[in-house]
């Protein structure tokens, strides 16, 4: 006897925060964002994905077993199994190497060397474990003549070319890789959805079964996404709470440093940078980049300042450089590039009100050296250096380096890790280090570098420009 047909459901979804509604609106209920809700058919799941397989593998494909309630006291708490993929820098991000079931987003610009850095990974994994990259942007033989020209080892690299994820699944049953590569989760589509590939629910959907896939049968699954012009992740916010780690891969267009970023992950620390070099063998591991991120002028030059950044587990030198010109504009232009803007209109700020200097009819240009972004509340003090050095036009003393964050009523507050810092910068050959009381050691040099401790923003100001 034939069952009635279940009824498909309609549903509307919020690109940015991922809220369902039942009814089209022009503003999401949850997060308030005006026109991103999309509409998102749900059919009701066919037999379960590739059952014949499934069973082999263990992966149970969407019918699972009914919950039961667990006491923590019995659950045995493991410590992740994770591998290490050869690629010292990216295992760094990882927090320590790939983790088994994991699923990890790789975002970026187009062109920055996603599929490069994850191709090279499979190729240094080699034949220690099994990997299945797929790909739904390049052809099968784009991927090997890439994969040729970096000289890996073609031998245990194996490709598919395909983008419905119900067909990807079922290789994947078949295949059962530990690493599964999809490049990109834009191109990514279910059969159980109407919605157009890349759109809010066909991405949200094929991540949400390749989560699963990965959970069920602890393969590690690399997912790449597409990045907007503002930055972010492209499809639903969701996506970026569905995986277990966001690692960004970010560097300007002009240099061939690309710095990956990890913004989330559950395996280790945040914010830790892996450093690579783009050359024609493709990405090359740069493990001493401390000063990779300073440019070299022959001599001292105004608007640019030397910080330490502590980015994630390492100490790095940065150089801001600084542009402050007489505006033509009502209303002149604030442009911070590798910085937060509204940390800058707040640090101008400051500078008026506790240092002295009106900037308000100034144009100001701020950028970190080399594309990496900063995120500490360390830059402060060096921004404000770099500022004011530019403003009057006088460098700053020659091998000095700068950190701190400013406050509101212009005092100087400590860092974290304040002595790691100025260890890294005297190893390098600064001379001179204008840093927060509570930051400075008791002695007044580390080194041959003299450390100059200071409260108030007016103190470093007179101590350096
Ligand atoms: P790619 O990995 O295709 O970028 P994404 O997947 O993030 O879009 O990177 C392609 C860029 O890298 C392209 O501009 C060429 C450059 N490249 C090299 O310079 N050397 C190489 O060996 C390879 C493979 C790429
Ligand atoms: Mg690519």
């Amino acid at each position: 006897m034939a069952k009635a047909k279940p009824k498909s459901k309609t549903v509307y979804v919020c690109g940015d925060c991922g809220a369902e509604h039942n009814k089209w609106q022009g503003q999401c209920a949850e997060c308030h964002a005006w026109n991103t809700l999309s509409e998102f058919v749900v059919q009701p799941a066919p037999s379960a994905v590739a059952s014949v397989g499934a069973r082999r593998s263990g992966y149970a494909g969407e019918a699972t077993g009914a919950p039961r309630v667990t006491a923590l006291t019995e659950v045995a708490a493991t410590a992740e199994s994770r591998a290490l993929t050869g690629i010292g820098e990216l295992d760094r991000v990882l927090g320590g190497g790939l983790v088994d079931g994991s699923v990890v987003l790789i975002g970026g610009d187009p062109g920055i060397g996603k599929s490069t850095l994850l191709l090279q990974m499979l190729g240094s994994l080699g034949e220690a474990l099994a990997g299945l990259y797929v790909t739904g942007e390049e052809s099968l033989a784009q991927v090997a003549a890439r994969a040729q020209r970096l000289g890996l080892p073609l031998g245990p690299l194996k490709a598919l070319a395909e983008t419905c994820i119900e067909r990807i699944l079922e290789q994947a049953v078949a295949e059962r890789p530990r690493v599964l590569i999809v490049d990109s989760i834009q191109t990514i589509w279910t059969e159980q959805l109407t919605a157009a590939p890349g759109s809010v629910s066909q991405v949200r959907e094929s991540a949400a079964k390749l989560t699963r896939f990965a959970k069920e049968t602890g393969t590690s699954v690399l997912l790449v996404g597409h990045v907007t012009k503002e930055g972010g992740i492209a499809g639903p916010r969701v996506l970026e709470h569905m995986v277990d780690a966001v690692l960004y891969f970010e560097g300007e267009s002009g240099s061939r440093f690309r710095v990956l970023r990890a913004f989330k992950n559950r395996f280790g620390a945040v914010n830790e940078l892996g450093v690579f070099a783009m050359s024609d063998k493709g990405l090359r591991e740069v493990p001493n980049p401390s000063a990779i991120f300073l440019s070299t002028h022959s001599g001292p030059t105004p608007g640019s300042a030397v910080m330490v950044t502590r980015e994630g587990t390492r100490p790095l030198l940065v150089e801001v450089q600084a542009l402050v010109d007489q505006s033509s504009l009502g209303n002149p232009r604030r442009v911070a590039l590798g910085l937060e803007q509204n940390r800058l209109a707040m640090l101008l700020a400051v500078l008026h009100r506790h240092g002295g200097v009106a900037a308000y009819d100034q144009d100001v240009f701020v950028n970190v050296v080399g594309g990496i972004r900063v995120q500490e509340t360390a830059a402060d003090l060096p921004v404000l250096l770099a500022v004011l050095s530019s403003l009057r036009d006088r460098p700053l003393p020659e091998q000095t380096i700068a950190f701190g964050e400013v406050g509101l009523s212009g005092e100087i507050r400590p860092v974290p890790n304040g002595e790691e810092r100025l260890k890294e910068a005297a190893t390098h050959g600064f001379k001179r280090a204008i840093v927060p009381k509570a930051n400075a050691p008791k002695k007044t040099k580390v080194g041959e570098m003299q450390v100059i401790a200071v409260e108030r923003l007016a103190e470093a100001i007179d101590a350096c420009i």
